[in-house]
Order: C-alpha cells, then sequence, then structure tokens
C-alpha cells in the first residue's frame, strides 16, 4: 500500500493529508457510531489527518457521531484536524438568528459545534455559503475573534465566489485580521469551472487552499447506475430525488455516456473508476485535499487504494480523460 501524501493547505503553515474523510449524507443516516469508529480508524491508519463535518449534516447528528466515535477512538487531538461549516443552522426549521453568517450565529454554531464534536477547538472552520444579508466585515471580525479566543484555529468559505473571497481578504488586511485560508467548492470532472478558471487569480495571489468536495459526483463517476438507475446508493435515498438533476444537469445523456467511456478507460487502467477520478482530482496541484465520502468500509479502502494508481495518470491518460469528459463538464 502507498503512502499518504500532505500538502500545505495553500499558504497556510499546517498539512493535510490528500485524501480525507467526511460525512455528509453517511453519519447518521447510513453510518452509526460503530460503523463510523471503522471508516475513521482505517482512514487514520492510513494517513488521513482531516475529517470534515457542519452543523447541517443530519441537523447535528453528523458531528455528534463523529465526536463520540473519535472520543471511543482514544485518538491523539495533535494527530488530526476536524472542521465544522456554519451558515444553514443545525435545527430541521432555523428561526432567523438560527442560521446565516451573522456574529450571532456564527459564535452559537461554532459553540454547539464544539460540543457535539466533544472538542476544544474547531481545526478548520468554514462559511458554509455567502451571505449576502451580513457585512462581510462582520463575517471576518467574527472569525478573527473565534481564532483570537483559541476555538478555531484556520477558517474558510465553501461556495463562495472569488471575488468574494478577495472581498474578505482586503478586509482582513485593512484591519490585519486572519484572511480566510482555504475554501471548499464542489470539484470532479463533471464540475470544474470554479476551481480551474474561476479561483486561479486566488492561488497565485492569496494562495488559497482547497478541500473539494464530491470527487465522485455523489457515487455517479462509479458507474453503477448506469446499467441499474435503481442502484443502491445516495441517488435512490429517500429524499435525494434533487441529486439525479444536481449531478446530470441540463446533459445527462452527455453525462451518461461520458461515463460509461471513462468506466471503460479505467478498467484498461486495471484501476476502479471511482480510483480514476479521484486520482483526476489529485493531479491539480490546487487541491489541497480530495475528501471521500463512504458509506461503507468497502468503499473507504477502494477509494484510499487510489494512492497506489497514481502513476498511471500520466500525460497521455490525461488527454485521453480529457477527450472523454470535458464534453461533460460544466466548461462547455
Ligand atoms: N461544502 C459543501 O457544500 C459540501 C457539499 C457536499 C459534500 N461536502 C463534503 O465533501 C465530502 C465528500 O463529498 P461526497 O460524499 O459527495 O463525495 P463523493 O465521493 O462524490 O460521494 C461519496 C458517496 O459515493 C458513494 N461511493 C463512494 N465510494 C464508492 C465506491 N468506491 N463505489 C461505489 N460507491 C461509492 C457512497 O455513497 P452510496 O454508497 O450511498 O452510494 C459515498 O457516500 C462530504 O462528506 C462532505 O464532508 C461538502
Amino acid at each position: 500500500m502507498e503512502t499518504m501524501q500532505y500538502r500545505n493547505l495553500g499558504k497556510a503553515g499546517v498539512k493535510v493529508s490528500v485524501l480525507s474523510l467526511g460525512s455528509w449524507v453517511t453519519f447518521g443516516r447510513q453510518v452509526d457510531v460503530e460503523l463510523a469508529k471503522t471508516l475513521i480508524k482505517y482512514a487514520y491508519d492510513h494517513g488521513v489527518n482531516f475529517f470534515d463535518n457542519a452543523e447541517v449534516y443530519g441537523r447535528g447528528r453528523s458531528e455528534q457521531i463523529m465526536g463520540e466515535a473519535f472520543k471511543q477512538l482514544g485518538l491523539p487531538r495533535d494527530s488530526y484536524m476536524v472542521s465544522s461549516k456554519v451558515f444553514f443552522g443545525s435545527v430541521p426549521e432555523p428561526l432567523p438568528t438560527q442560521k446565516g453568517l451573522s456574529r450571532k450565529h456564527i459564535f452559537e454554531a461554532c459553540h454547539q459545534a464544539l460540543k457535539r464534536l466533544q472538542t476544544d477547538y474547531l481545526d478548520l472552520y468554514f462559511c458554509h455559503r455567502p451571505d449576502p444579508e451580513v457585512p462581510v466585515e462582520e463575517i471576518v471580525w467574527s472569525m478573527h475573534q473565534l481564532i483570537m479566543q483559541g476555538k478555531v484555529l484556520y477558517w474558510g468559505t465553501s461556495e463562495w465566489s472569488a471575488v468574494q473571497i478577495m472581498h474578505a481578504h482586503l478586509i482582513a488586511q485593512q484591519h490585519h485580521l486572519v484572511p480566510p485560508v482555504m475554501e471548499q467548492p464542489q470539484y470532479n470532472l463533471f464540475f470544474r469551472k470554479r476551481v480551474e478558471d474561476e479561483y486561479d487569480y486566488l492561488y497565485k495571489t492569496v494562495g488559497l487552499g482547497t478541500t473539494i468536495w464530491s470527487p465522485l459526483a455523489s457515487g455517479y463517476l462509479t458507474g453503477k447506475y448506469l446499467e441499474n438507475p435503481k442502484a443502491e446508493g445516495r441517488f435512490n435515498l429517500p429524499k435525494f430525488e434533487w441529486l439525479w438533476e444536481s449531478v446530470l444537469g441540463n446533459k445527462p445523456r452527455i453525462r451518461q455516456r461520458a461515463t460509461q467511456r471513462f468506466v471503460q478507460l479505467a478498467e484498461k487502467l486495471a484501476m476502479t473508476p471511482a480510483q480514476l477520478a479521484i486520482a483526476w482530482c489529485l493531479k491539480n496541484p490546487n487541491v489541497s485535499t480530495v475528501i471521500l465520502g463512504a458509506s461503507k468500509l468497502e468503499q473507504l479502502k477502494e477509494n484510499l487504494d487510489t494512492l497506489q494508481h497514481l502513476d498511471k495518470l500520466t500525460p497521455k491518460v490525461m488527454e485521453k480523460i480529457e477527450k472523454i469528459m470535458l464534453p461533460a463538464s460544466d466548461k462547455v
């Protein structure tokens, strides 16, 4: 088994494993504390040092499960990083004060996350979406203050535009506050524009780090839905019908056909489609870490095994992937 690699989180000094583990959909719905312990321990033993979470995942349940799992595993707190995100709220129908990026909600959401995760500080804390109803000054000050209080080590954004991120930097510079260091954008063979084009200037100037999500487009790129759209998996969970539209967008046939050819290419390379899709994300040097999701240990094993196959992505193979997948991406 190849050993884990580590990359700096953009310009920040901290090193994050290139593969990390997230809990969206899985923890609290498909994964209980026992399985969470198994997944976290397996990932940790294979060099994963970052575990991603958010107040909204399972409306707090995901953080509770992760917190309980870490407590029972008893891993040294200085050997891994844990995150949370604030914006959507942690109760089913949040009141105006229970969501968004006001100082009040940021402050309270952070304390609630710390309690649920049973930890004294969050290594990474993300603003889960931009909030146009709150002045950016208030957001940057609130994050800065949490860092000064020792409750957060690094703060960042998720799905903010390049202009919004730059605005936060401008304010941080003006007031000598700690700026955001990382973004959490979607990045996979279908959704590329933001990470590859829009943020390009930010990598070169402010040294943006990225913790990218949905490397498998929620599992679609594994090819498991091609022959059987009713296959067991996230797309067929109750209340997840919206995922088809969200992943396949306005080019379902193009994305389906491209995925078929992608699966064949993976076979030729003696890799699984999941491994090829994850390895492709890792080829981008502006990706600090690829956040994996897994509802089963077998999936996590397969996905972490990607590291064994990285050298198969030669310039020629990258060209082949480009030819097959570019037309199915948001760049075209
Ligand atoms: N910031 C944001 O807005 C945002 C949004 C989404 C996610 N995230 C973060 O990013 C993490 C990863 O995103 P994601 O879960 O969407 O990643 P993903 O890798 O695109 O999808 C993971 C899901 O695909 C299926 N899968 C994974 N490996 C497989 C394999 N080898 N074979 C077959 N099926 C496989 C599993 O679901 P099934 O078994 O159910 O099919 C798994 O839960 C999340 O956990 C979360 O921490 C952040």
